[in-house]
């Protein structure tokens, strides 16, 4: 039912400094692959095939990604490398990739306001690549858009934080619908230690109703100056609805020093491993 994801990845990447001088934040390899590539599989797994990224200055590297490479795939065609381009190969052809450029960093809700071109009217889905999400069975999106049909109202993926670290967040309150449910009454971007309404935390995923553009675009600059989706969403649980979900799986801050860490030794060990694991065993069963 939700076709297109938006990926803003028109940041700047500062708290990864000097690496993301030239190089996207959503590109750093977890392991073998780049952090954006994990929100497209997780978007395509939730059944989604327009993924619609918004850019910026020093970006391009995103769209080769996302891009044949003729040159290189010549070079390996016929060696046992080329199976290392399966995967990517699987997501190209999976998705439709379209791009539109953010011309000033004036924060997540104008991200979101300058992918409005790309997403239409109708209901879309969001992700921050920096926020890396992993669960076994059923990703994070999926999980959301299931939800989104029973629903259809704007839903924000949430998580427990410890009080101190809520001032690094848009914080919810709300009121419980079932133990993972609420519907929200209050949220407050980045509030000041000690004040935060709940310790449930916003975190990179989202699913929008369309009608979030017109009220981006009446939201004045918020926390820090810039244009902030809390504050639009806050508009309207006010005079609609908005969910406040509590996902299940895991989740990295990859924005941080300390969860690209956490995020690279968890994927190697319960993703990389297991999955080399799988393929060599195929290919031993093949060569039987
Ligand atoms: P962050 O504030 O976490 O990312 O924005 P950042 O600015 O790139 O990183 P730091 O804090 O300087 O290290 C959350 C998400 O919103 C996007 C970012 O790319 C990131 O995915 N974003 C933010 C935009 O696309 N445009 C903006 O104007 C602001």
């Amino acid at each position: 039912m939700i076709k297109k994801c938006l990926f803003p990845a028109a940041g700047y990447g500062t708290r990864f400094l000097p690496a993301t001088k030239s190089m996207p934040k959503e590109m750093m390899p977890i392991v073998n692959k780049p952090l954006i590539e994990y929100g497209v599989e997780e978007a395509i797994q939730a059944g989604m095939n327009g993924m619609c990224i918004v850019t910026g200055r020093g970006k391009n590297t995103l769209m080769d990604h996302f891009d044949k490479n003729y040159e290189l795939e010549h070079q390996i065609s016929g060696t046992n490398k080329e199976e290392l381009l399966f995967d990517i190969r699987r997501v190209i052809d999976s998705a439709h990739f379209t791009y539109i450029r953010q011309g000033e960093m004036k924060g997540l809700g104008h991200a979101i306001l300058v992918g409005r071109e790309l997403v239409g009217n109708e209901p879309f889905a969001v992700v921050l690549a920096d926020d890396l999400c992993v669960n076994e069975d059923q990703g994070v999106l999926a999980q959301m858009a299931a939800l989104y049909k029973q629903f259809r109202c704007s839903i924000v993926a949430v998580e427990e934080v410890p009080a101190e670290d809520t001032h690094k967040y848009g914080v919810i309150a709300g009121q419980m619908i079932r133990d993972d449910l609420f519907r929200v009454d209050n949220m407050v971007e980045k509030p000041e230690p000690g004040t935060a309404p709940s310790n449930l935390a916003i975190i990179g995923r989202y699913i929008l109703t369309p009608d979030i553009f017109d009220i981006i675009e009446d939201t004045e600059p918020g926390k820090g100056g810039e244009i902030q989706i809390t504050d639009a969403l806050l508009k309207q649980a006010q005079s609609g609805c908005v969910l406040a979900y509590k996902f299940k799986g895991k989740r990295f801050d990859c924005g941080s020093v300390d969860g690209y860490i956490e995020a690279t030794n968890y994927c190697y060990e319960n993703i990389y491993k297991k999955d080399q694991a799988s393929k060599l065993a195929q290919q031993q069963t093949s060569k039987k």
